[in-house]
């Protein structure tokens, strides 16, 4: 039955009975083979490498999911070779014929959905909506970027003729690409984040080397089988993993690199940036770090929608979005009855094996993440109130499960300013919305941002918040679940340095570089 249901953006929200059957088939199909081999893709090519690594289950640190190949530094320098020598003539092919390779890219991944969905479910650990989610977000990346195209007649544009008398000159403006691009993803989004940056770059013209995490390494191999069964040609998209120090450094510096997208952390991107602005040749360079998102609590908020808002926000994944919510400002004469409804609500959110139906949230994705959490939970547990979590709690299996933790910290806390990537919230009690605006822009950080209060409230919180992306009374999230097409996800400040949302309609055109064009 896999893929006899059609996935839609509504259905995330709503998950009918129908999507359950399709994964659950799905869970039993593609059943976990620990044993299996899982290649880099590099010239056309799967490419086994000496180097594997056995990659354990998150919800279960005692099962292998599979084998994986792990690049070395020539595994990164073939990739880069085979993506040079096919850039040029796959940014001289018809604009049109790339839209069709990636038209059909998009029918694979909606046939592949949820045996991508169980092995995105399996690596990372997110519960089985949020995995289909995460694919369906990549099957509306390309829908949208193949509409802009065709929107724009492939950012091909005819200028009038100048004024010179007794001449006549044609002009015209075209978008080209710019070579080769380098994206490197996260493991928050394995697939989802991949893909965004390296359809938008494949669809521009520009060639791709993804090098994705190496603690999520199966979701890069899916997405470049998918592309290559749709007819991407060889070394047009190349996937390799390996350590980011060593790998994805070789990448971002290497002469060949036309432009970079980089989601992850603000150190590692401040890193990239700076390498990019010290070239003699400067390249564009897309950066997405981070956030330490805030959402305001005024009186005139309805409370049930505010503490499902935030909570679906602060634990949703484990809080290991860059949209999470990390920081809410309550005003004092509603914070006891915000607070209560958050926790009543937390007690009901399932924490366990991500496959399983009804789990909310399963364990962290990574171990460094698991130790985080312990150490930001030594530190609260001396200098704050906690309200509820703030331990790991005892699972049958053992694999990285946090609590989810809502604890009240005075405004001098330093974890009020530190992404902490993970389900920790911390509440802050304020006097007025001027002083919840004045903390909630008194970070380095501008991606996401929730507001729950009157209505006429809307354009002051609108107007002021600093961030790229915002919600007002939302339910379903206060600071996440934005999609494609609908909400254009993109930070501010510290978190982005384009200031330009994944997918929207001033996304696309970051990948090409104009040519004036001019005949006599
Ligand atoms: N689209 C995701 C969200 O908004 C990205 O983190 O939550």
């Amino acid at each position: 039955t896999q893929g006899a249901f059609e996935l839609t953006y509504a259905s995330m929200y709503q998950p009918p009975q129908e999507l359950h059957d399709a994964f659950e088939s799905a869970l039993k199909t593609f059943a976990a083979d620990g044993a299996q081999e899982h290649p880099l893709w590099i010239a056309g090519k799967p490419v086994h490498t000496e180097e594997r690594l056995d990659k354990r289950s998150p919800a279960d640190l005692d099962t292998t999911i599979g084998r994986f190949s792990v690049a070395s530094l020539r595994d990164a320098d073939a990739a880069m070779a085979a993506a040079t020598g096919a850039a040029r003539s796959w940014g001289l092919t018809p604009w049109r014929e790339r839209v069709a390779i990636i038209r059909r890219a998009q029918q694979r991944i909606q046939a592949r959905m949820y045996e991508i969905a169980v092995a995105v479910s399996r690596e990372v650990g997110k519960n089985r909506v949020e995995a289909l989610a995460e694919v369906a977000e990549v099957v509306d990346f390309c829908k949208i970027y193949c509409a802009q195209m065709e929107a724009h007649e492939g950012f091909d544009r005819v200028l009038p003729s100048d004024p010179v008398p007794g001449m006549h000159l044609t002009n015209r403006s075209v978008m080209r690409p710019y070579g080769v691009w380098v994206v490197i993803a996260p493991f928050n989004y394995p697939f989802a984040l991949a893909a965004g940056p390296s359809l938008a770059a494949l669809v521009a013209g520009n060639a791709v080397v993804l090098k994705g995490s190496l603690a999520t390494p199966w979701s890069g191999v899916l997405l470049a089988e998918c592309l290559h069964e749709a007819g991407v040609p060889a070394g047009v998209f190349n996937n390799i993993v390996g350590d980011g120090p060593g790998i994805g450094a070789a990448l971002v510096t290497d002469d060949r690199t036309g432009g970079v997208t980089f989601t992850g952390s603000h150190a590692v991107g401040r890193g990239i940036l700076a390498h990019q602005a010290s070239r003699f040749i400067p390249r564009p360079c897309i950066t997405e770090m981070g956030g330490k998102n805030s959402a305001i609590v005024l009186p005139g908020a309805d409370l049930d929608a505010a503490a499902k808002g935030v909570a679906r926000s602060a634990f949703g994944m484990g809080g290991q979005k860059c949209s999470a919510l990390s920081r809410v400002f309550v005003h004092e004469d509603i914070a006891d009855d915000l607070i209560g409804r958050v926790a009543e609500f937390v007690k009901t959110l399932v924490i366990g094996d991500p496959l399983e139906r009804g789990t909310f949230a399963g364990p962290l994705a990574t171990e460094n993440g698991y130790r985080n959490f312990g150490r930001y939970c030594e530190q609260l547990a001396g200098s704050a109130r906690i309200v509820m979590g703030g331990h790991k709690p005892d699972m049958p299996r053992r694999g990285q499960y946090v609590a989810n933790t809502l604890a009240e910290a005075d405004a001098s806390h330093p974890l009020w300013s530190q992404e902490l990537f993970c389900p920790i919230l911390l509440v802050g009690r304020v006097k007025s919305r001027d002083e919840a605006m004045q903390r909630a822009n008194a970070v380095p950080y501008g991606l996401t941002a929730g507001f729950f209060g009157a209505e006429e409230d809307i354009p002051w919180f609108m107007d002021n918040i600093e961030a790229g992306v915002t919600f007002a009374n939302r339910s379903l999230g206060a600071t996440t679940g934005a999609w494609p097409g609908y909400q254009p996800f993109g930070g501010w400040k510290a978190s982005g340095n384009t200031g330009k949302g994944l997918a929207s309609f001033y996304y696309l055109p970051q990948y090409m570089r104009e040519q004036s064009r001019t005949i006599a």
